[in-house]
């Protein structure tokens, strides 16, 4: 009687236990005292062999089944915590998928890119090609091939950067010319071409001057090529640039490799007939002129035949005139409050 006693007892203070357990190692633990080799209810049921014969088989199944309900509220109350717990970590980690997101920040391209391609793209509409070169250039091709010999005294204009004897940062985009001539098939129609990119100088650097700038190269070679050709060809690249409120003036220059040569300035003011000349501020934006014919005999063209024009202009000046800039240098500085302000539309 006493062991029935004993197990019944067991029974409801166990099942306290576990009614009580708040985490499931507790119900481990539980688990483990109940029916481990040194268990109570192990313990207890080895007196099962000391009972009178007729009670043993009564009391091991009472025993038995105590240790069944036992075993399952256990398993049961394991099952619980583990939901409640998942329940309560979905809870904490709900994600609100009405909430607005973190949009990243998209950059924009740099308003000098976007002065280059706009001039790309208004040649590339009157069928030049646009051919990069390299910033890396032999002396052959930036001066010689350019009637600028080594002893020439308009290289001191244009000192640079020497990586050897014969090789260079390239001075100006000119070396370009040389090169599309030498590729190009004259057979097949006439030479149009630009070249935009990185240039190099020793120069100080001040609000108009960098050692470093940009240059785009245009040259068109064909027969009966004109210097009216050239004129007209600048003003229209201005007028699209710009608008028609800035003008432009043509002055007499010398570059080795043309002839004639001149040079070409843009209003940073918005003029028409009635601004006074003393009125408008000028700044010069590109260099031009005929192709000299030293320069297509190099390339193996008759003078006699063909003829062209070439221009090299200045992105860096043609940016600080459509959009007010006074200073060369905000262009490489970096900072990002100026580089902002020109969000191309659509960004
Ligand atoms: N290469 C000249 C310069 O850098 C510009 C130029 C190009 C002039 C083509 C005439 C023809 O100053």
């Amino acid at each position: 009687m006493d062991l029935k006693n004993n197990l019944q007892q067991l029974k409801d203070h166990v099942s306290q236990q576990i009614h009580d357990a708040k985490k499931i190692d507790q119900v481990e633990k539980i688990r483990v005292n109940l029916l481990g080799k040194k268990g109570e209810l192990t313990k207890l049921l080895k007196g099962l062999k000391d009972l009178p014969n007729e009670q043993k088989p009564v009391i091991g199944k009472l025993a038995n089944q105590i240790r069944l309900m036992l075993e399952k509220s256990i398993e049961d109350k394991k099952k619980d915590l583990n939901e409640a717990f998942f329940e309560k970590r979905m809870d904490s980690e709900k994600i609100d998928v009405t909430l607005p997101g973190r949009r990243p920040e998209i950059g924009t391209k740099h308003i000098l890119q976007q002065i280059q391609d706009q001039i790309e793209d208004h040649f590339i509409s009157q069928g030049y090609e646009v051919k990069y070169g390299k910033e890396i250039e032999s002396d052959e091709y930036n001066f010689e091939r350019m009637n600028l010999p080594k002893d020439h005294p308009a290289r001191d204009m244009q000192d640079t950067f020497y990586i050897t004897k014969n090789i260079l940062l390239r001075t100006q985009t000119s070396a370009m010319q040389a090169r599309s001539m030498d590729q190009h098939d004259f057979t097949k129609g006439p030479l149009k071409m630009i070249s935009p990119g990185q240039v190099y100088r020793r120069d100080n650097d001040d609000a108009t001057h960098s050692h470093q700038f940009h240059q785009v190269e245009g040259l068109v070679v064909g027969k009966n090529v004109s210097l009216a050709d050239l004129k007209g060809t600048l003003q229209s690249l201005t007028d699209e640039l710009f608008g028609k409120g800035h003008a432009m003036r043509l002055r007499q220059s010398y570059f080795p490799f043309t002839e004639p040569s001149i040079e070409v300035d843009i209003s940073w003011n918005l003029v028409d007939e009635n601004t006074a000349p003393e009125d408008i501020d000028w700044i010069e934006v590109l260099g031009a002129g005929m192709v000299h014919p030293n320069v297509l005999r190099m390339s193996h063209l008759d003078p006699n035949k063909y003829s062209g024009f070439a221009f090299g202009l200045g992105p860096d000046r043609f940016a600080m005139i459509k959009y007010g800039i006074d200073d060369i240098r905000n262009f490489y500085f970096d900072d990002i409050r100026f580089l902002k302000q020109f969000k191309q539309v659509g960004e």
